[in-house]
């Protein structure tokens, strides 16, 4: 038996039509039924239950996007930063192996030389950097709590600092699959009234759900993995992909540049970026092609009905 906490979510809902394709036992928890949120209610879920192993998909995303994040602080701390440590705790209580749904939007840019950034690198778009939209900030501080990389003794936390993972941070980076939904990145960028070109690393929804479990099935150490689509693709390109296939044939608009953006469009910086993705093919596990990986999905478009 599998748990999913955040299973309504747009991430967990898809590792729920995941489970089931596969025929998989799994319970999709939800703050409803047990308020997993805290510390006792879930060990003592976990304990009695004693899954298999346990995927945190929940966490404070901000609706509709990442700016009401700058309204809903509190919220947004509580969701990214401390509850990532209840569940590791909460596992390790139960001894209950798991994996984090993590994100990429702690980077910006790609690494010194333009490679994509790889798991050990420091995040550059976080509260320590002093330069971050405040969700960005409180995914990179949830993954420090956890502790899984090795941070330099000046930067380590007060709380102490524990490298011996017993679970895995997947970074997920800009979900798209091929319905329309107003959460999927190829959907946004069809309704949006004008783009910002920008270099990014994506991942294919239900790719990235498949490569998680993937980890576990095969047992590959522990610790933090980019799952992400290898390569790297421009807002400009998506475009093209999307006029190609003739999902949608308008003229796109771009805004002149990131300063021009943030005045008209958004409150919070916006973290574009790169991932290294070669930590996770080393394992074994692969993924489609970035740009093949959005073609795809194009072609398989399903309108909303
Ligand atoms: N979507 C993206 O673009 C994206 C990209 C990278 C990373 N991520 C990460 O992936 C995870 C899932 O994202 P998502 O897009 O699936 O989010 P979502 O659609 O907003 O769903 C998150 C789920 O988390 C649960 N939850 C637990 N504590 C919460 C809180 N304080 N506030 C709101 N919801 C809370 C809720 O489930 P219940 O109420 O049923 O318990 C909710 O359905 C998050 O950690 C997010 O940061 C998302």
């Amino acid at each position: 038996m599998i748990i999913i906490l955040g299973a309504t979510g747009y991430v967990g809902s898809a590792y729920c039509q995941y489970f089931e394709s596969r025929n998989i036992s799994y319970a999709a928890l939800s703050r409803k039924d047990v308020d997993y949120t805290q510390l006792k209610p879930l060990s003592g879920f976990l304990k009695k239950i004693r899954p298999e192993f346990l995927i945190n998909a929940a966490g404070y995303t901000g609706k509709p996007n990442v700016d009401a994040c700058e309204d809903h602080k509190a919220e947004c701390l509580a969701g990214n930063a401390v509850f990532p440590g209840t569940v590791q705790e909460a596992c390790r209580q139960a001894g209950v192996r798991w994996g984090h749904v993590s994100s990429g939007c702690i980077y910006s840019g790609t690494r010194p030389g333009g490679g994509g950034f790889r798991e050990d690198d420091p995040p550059n778009f976080s509260f320590r950097q002093n330069h971050c939209s405040f969700y960005s900030g409180t995914k990179a501080l949830g993954e420090e709590a956890l502790g899984y990389r090795e941070i330099p003794a000046e930067d380590r936390p007060l709380w102490g600092h524990d490298s011996s993972p017993n679970g895995y941070i997947w970074r997920l980076r800009i979900p798209f699959d091929h319905h329309e939904n107003p959460r999927n990145y190829l959907t946004k960028l069809i309704r949006y009234q004008k783009l910002l070109e920008a270099t990014n690393s994506l991942s294919q929804l239900h790719e990235f759900v498949a490569a998680t479990f993937e980890c576990w099935e095969k047992r590959i150490p522990m610790g933090i993995y980019n799952v992400t689509n290898p390569g790297r693709v421009t807002t400009s390109e998506v475009v093209d992909l999307i006029r190609k296939t003739g999902v949608c044939t308008k003229n796109y608009e771009f805004f002149d540049n990131e300063d021009d953006f943030m005045a008209k469009a958004a409150r919070a910086p916006r973290s574009n970026c790169v991932l290294d993705t070669s930590k996770l093919e080393r394992a074994g596990i692969r993924m489609t092609e970035v740009h093949e990986a959005v073609e795809q999905s194009l072609r398989r478009w399903v309108p909303a009905s």
